[in-house]
C-alpha cells in the first residue's frame, strides 16, 4: 500500500537499547514503519523513558494487575488491536507473551536473542547467563538472533542471525557488550528484510 507505515508495537522491559536503535534505524534508513507504542511489562523502565522523551504512547501492562491470564490475555490483544497494531517487535521483553496473543500475531512478532539460536537459548538463557554459558562452553563464537516468535520459547524460525567472535579472555560482560552492538544492527536490518517480504 502506497505511503503506508506499518504500525509496530515494541514489547520491553530494561535498558531498552535495542528500542532505541530501532527507533532511530526507522528514521535514518526512511523506513516505512512507526512505532506506535511501548509497551512494558514495568512501571518504568530505560525503555519507556525513552519512549515518552520522543513522543512514543507506552503502556504498562503486566499480569499482576488481572485475576486472570485470560483478562490479562484479553487486555493485551484489546490494547493490539485498539491501535491497529500490525507487527510486535520483542526487545529485552522478560515475560513470555500469552498464546492468544502469539497466534494473533503468527509471522508477525520478533524477537532478538543474544546467542546464536538453536543454541543457548530456552528457559533461564536471558541477559548475562546466556554469555557465562557461551564462555563455559568453550564456544569460539556467538552472536545474535532475530527470530519469528511461536508458542515454543526461542524456537520459531530464524529470519536473520549474525556472528561475533568469543576473543581468548572474555569475561561474561565484555562478551555481552560485543553482542549488544552487533544486535543494535541487526534488529533494524530484520525490520527491514521482514517488511520487504511482506511488501510493507
Ligand atoms: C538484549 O541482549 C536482547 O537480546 C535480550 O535482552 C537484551 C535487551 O537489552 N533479549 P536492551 O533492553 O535492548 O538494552
Amino acid at each position: 500500500m502506497a505511503n503506508h507505515k506499518a504500525r509496530l508495537a515494541v514489547f520491553c522491559s530494561g535498558a531498552g537499547s535495542n528500542f532505541q536503535s530501532l527507533y532511530f534505524a526507522i528514521a535514518e534508513r526512511d523506513l516505512p514503519a512507526e512505532i506506535v507504542l511501548c509497551l512494558s511489562n514495568r512501571s518504568e523502565c530505560g525503555a519507556t523513558a525513552f519512549a515518552e522523551q520522543h513522543g512514543m504512547e507506552t503502556l504498562h501492562l503486566s499480569e499482576k494487575q488481572y485475576d486472570t491470564h485470560e483478562e490479562f490475555s484479553a487486555a493485551m490483544l484489546d490494547a493490539l488491536r485498539k491501535r491497529k497494531v500490525e507487527y510486535i517487535l520483542l526487545a529485552g521483553y522478560l515475560r513470555k507473551v500469552p498464546e492468544k496473543v502469539i497466534e494473533d500475531y503468527s509471522l508477525k512478532m520478533l524477537n532478538i536473542h543474544p546467542a546464536l539460536l538453536p543454541k543457548f537459548g530456552g528457559p533461564g538463557m536471558y541477559g548475562i547467563n546466556v554469555h557465562k554459558a557461551v564462555i563455559e562452553a568453550g564456544e569460539r563464537e556467538s552472536g545474535a538472533t532475530v527470530h519469528y516468535v511461536d508458542a515454543e520459547y526461542d524456537k520459531g524460525p530464524v529470519l536473520l542471525q549474525r556472528r561475533v567472535p568469543v576473543e581468548p579472555g572474555d569475561t561474561p560482560e565484555s562478551l555481552a557488550a560485543r553482542v549488544l552492538e552487533c544486535e543494535h544492527r541487526l534488529y533494524p536490518d530484520a525490520l527491514e528484510k521482514l517488511l520487504d517480504e511482506d511488501g510493507a
